[in-house]
């Protein structure tokens, strides 16, 4: 494992899923402050499946390598100050990349270089991510075309606050029920 190309390939996944974790909760911050709170809602649970990725590699990295090795990877880390539109648009492209470029690759070098295990676990992976890529993109295009509380017939909408339910081709901006705004209604997201 020392030499591996693989051992380096663990430490940049987890490098970069930490990193998604993280980007994606500041994007979900910036979601609330704008009163979108089932949005936040949704990209969270992204970050937390990131952070899990980031824990997996962790473990496999420090079982096989042991503890106390600092490690020295190179690797992107862009800065921009995002909008929430951007936010989305960047992760969803991530995902693609991680999905269709990342894992398939680093699956194929672990799985020659004879890590079956691990070569399973960036498959795994891969799949996560382009669920997430369709999930981005799905939020992407109605945030975009301000289509998030939107459909073209009567949809059923529910209101994550109080419960408050309707049959309507668009949601309520504010809730009859509890007062809760727009934001707070759940999104369909498929
Ligand atoms: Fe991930
Ligand atoms: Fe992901």
């Amino acid at each position: 494992m020392k030499n591996s190309k693989t051992l380096t390939n663990l430490a940049r996944s987890f490098a970069g899923e930490s990193q998604a974790g993280l980007r994606y909760q500041i994007i979900a911050e910036l979601c609330i402050k704008q009163g979108y709170n089932t949005l936040a809602t949704e990209i969270k649970t992204i970050a937390k499946n990131e952070v899990n990725h980031a824990k997996t590699y962790y473990d496999l990295l420090t079982d096989r390598n042991g503890t106390a090795r600092n490690m020295e990877i190179c690797a992107g880390y862009p800065f921009e100050k995002l909008t929430i539109e951007d936010g989305l648009k960047f992760s969803m492209d991530a995902e693609r990349e991680e999905a269709e470029n990342i894992y398939p690759e680093f699956a194929k070098i672990a799985a020659e270089e004879g890590f079956e295990e691990i070569a399973k676990k960036f498959e795994l992976t891969a799949k996560v991510e382009k669920k997430h890529e369709q999930i981005f993109r799905f939020l992407y295009e109605n945030f975009k075309n301000g289509t998030l509380f939107k459909n073209s017939k009567p949809a059923y909408w529910e209101c994550s606050e109080c419960g408050h339910i309707e049959t309507l081709k668009e949601a309520w901006s504010i809730c009859p029920l509890c007062g809760a705004s727009q934001g707070f209604v759940q999104l369909k997201l498929n």
